[in-house]
């Protein structure tokens, strides 16, 4: 299969997955490896979480810490059987004569009868004990109300969580209900001196993990769209989705967390962020950009003007102005710089000092070192300060750093006899790459190389390595698998994408035994040649040159059978 590249930006697909090697490798920027190091870096796991995703898509449970309770398993899916019936319960009610007013309410907010159907959205009675006893003649104890988190206790007397509010039902990517949002039907208003919140979530459960979970994810994620909208409120959701755009998801009340970050890293190459634009707004955004940035996804701004949150743009200008306002979305890069920018007058030494202090952190933030250029080139241009001002305050300001050194040369290194390092020639290591690739598909190859060449012989470690397995497979009667084999290597970027590049060499058997005979003569003979070049013993010289004549001989030896 060939598309493109998740790893890097690409027009032409140079990202190949092969279903024979059970491995993908790029040949734009040469990621490789095999599907557990796939999901690693696709859902930003680590190696225990990629295998529990991969386990559960099959349906295979995987213990957490080798016990998983029944007990706390049980409690879970009690829960959410609880909030499945409570959100049908919310629902009913809503349709019935009590839910009047809070159909009334969607309606002034120009809630569809279809989008209500969509979210299953509900109504909480009034009454202190609707859910409660309705539960409760379901065979629920108050005891599971309260670990559900639906109810709560008042001065000794158990009561719904939820009263006399509009109701949302919070569900996860599996379709499970796992809590709940309410919301009055007015604004803010104080009963009794105690000022009732606007909107009640429910509290965290064994079932609902705030930080963990985004509203809407569950229908975001089969839009066509490659990016989310991520926004503050769950209204701001449901009228954006009902107009059409469907790719949007919003927080549970909480702050954006990294987790959050991750899992929309899961659906989208890009989080589009749409937060209020007053300052409290703004603030988060930053904070939002931050986080995305941790988890190694990429984001953009929204700026909406005229209106303080999707919701009411959407409702007063539209969506089509809403969507010009998605593309006119700011990379967060520019987002930061166009925000401090309108702090200084750069048009003065001294604001282009300043400016240029708190510029310097967003650059140092930048982890893409194309990236920082074309925005140092960027702020050059705009504000007239050099560019050398700037990569000068950039090394003041990151020293220790190494994000600013030139990128070096990728070198093997291999160990000599004597524990010191010396770098291998790229034509032993394409010659050993060539071979590794070769022999792990056939058996035939593999024999002539067994009788010629020990895994000790290969230069590179990872080779070495590579070839000690691939042996050992063969050895014990079985063929080499290698994703398999990619296991045994650590999923640093480096390791695994030099030992699983090795498999993608496009080279395939042919029956012909000459190019086995070749790789290994060049290995050797190379090997041989280096050696020489670093001895200053003449006697160890002659043996060396012995030992190379001894292999050109049976070159001769072997371009004859
Ligand atoms: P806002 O209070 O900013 O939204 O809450 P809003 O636009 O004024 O509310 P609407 O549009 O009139 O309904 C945004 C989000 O913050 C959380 C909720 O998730 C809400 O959707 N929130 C807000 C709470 O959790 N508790 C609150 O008291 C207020
Ligand atoms: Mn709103």
């Amino acid at each position: 299969y060939m598309g493109l590249c998740p790893f890097h930006n690409e027009k032409t697909p140079s990202f190949h997955v092969s279903r024979e090697k059970q491995l993908y490798h790029c040949f734009g920027c040469g990621a490789s490896g095999n599907l557990i190091r796939y999901v690693m870096n696709t859902e930003n796991l680590d190696f225990v979480d990629a295998v529990k995703l991969l386990a559960d898509n099959a349906g295979i449970v995987i213990p957490d810490d080798g016990e998983i309770s029944t007990e706390s398993h049980n409690k879970k899916k009690k829960i959410l059987e609880m909030n499945k019936m409570s959100a049908r319960f919310y629902h009913n009610c809503l349709k019935s004569k009590d839910g009047t007013t809070a159909r009334e309410y969607f309606s002034n907010r120009k809630i569809q009868w279809k989008t209500v159907i969509t979210y299953g959205l509900g109504y909480a009675p009034a009454n202190k004990t609707s859910l409660l006893n309705f539960l409760k003649d379901n065979d629920y104890t108050e005891n599971e109300l309260l670990e559900a988190g639906l109810a709560v206790n008042r001065d000794g007397k158990i009561i719904d969580k939820f009263r006399n509010r509009v109701m949302f039902p919070i569900i996860n990517v599996r379709g499970e209900i796992i809590g709940f949002g309410g919301r009055i039907m007015g604004n803010e208003k104080e009963i009794n001196g105690y000022k009732i919140p606007k909107y009640l979530n429910s509290s965290e459960t064994a079932a609902f993990d705030k930080g963990k979970n985004l509203f809407s994810l569950n229908l975001a994620k089969n839009s066509a769209e490659q990016s989310l909208i991520l926004c503050e409120g769950y209204m701001d959701v449901i009228a954006t989705y009902q107009a059409g755009v469907k790719n949007i998801v919003a927080t549970l009340g909480t702050a954006i967390t990294i987790n959050q970050a991750k899992l929309m890293r899961r659906y989208a190459n890009e989080i589009i962020i749409c937060y209020d634009s007053d300052e409290a707004g703004i603030k988060a955004a930053l904070r939002a950009i931050d986080v995305i940035n941790e988890a190694g996804g990429k984001s953009r701004v929204i700026r909406l003007k005229g209106a303080k949150d999707p919701d009411e743009y959407i409702n007063k200008y539209g969506i089509e102005k809403f969507r010009e306002a998605v593309k006119k979305s700011l990379p967060s890069t520019e987002y930061r710089l166009s925000l401090i920018k309108s702090k200084y007058d750069t048009t003065t030494p001294d604001g282009k000092i300043k400016f240029l202090d708190e510029a310097v952190g967003v650059f140092l933030s930048i982890k893409d070192s194309i990236e920082v250029e074309a925005y140092i080139n960027k702020v050059s241009d705009e504000t007239g300060i050099s560019k050398n001002a700037i990569y000068a305050k950039c090394r003041e300001k990151g020293s220790g750093r190494k994000t600013y050194a030139k990128p070096k040369q990728s070198r093997v290194t291999a160990e000599r006899p004597d524990g010191t390092k010396q770098v291998v020639p790229p034509s032993i290591i394409e010659a050993e790459k060539r071979l590794l690739s070769l022999i792990v598909g056939s058996k035939k190859y593999y024999a002539i190389c067994k009788e010629n060449i020990s895994p000790n012989e290969f230069m590179s470690d990872i080779h070495k390595r590579l070839a000690e397995k691939i042996y050992t497979a063969y050895e014990s009667g079985t063929a080499p698998e290698e994703a398999m084999i990619l296991n045994n290597f650590s999923a640093s970027d480096k390791e695994m994408n030099e030992a699983s590049s090795v498999f993608y060499n496009m080279e395939v058997y042919n029956g012909d035994t000459a190019v086995i005979y070749d790789l290994i003569y060049t290995i050797k003979e190379k090997k041989i040649q280096m050696q020489i070049d670093n001895e200053t013993n003449i006697s160890a010289i002659g043996e060396l040159i012995k030992q190379k004549q001894d292999l050109i001989n049976k070159k001769k030896q072997w371009e004859e059978t």
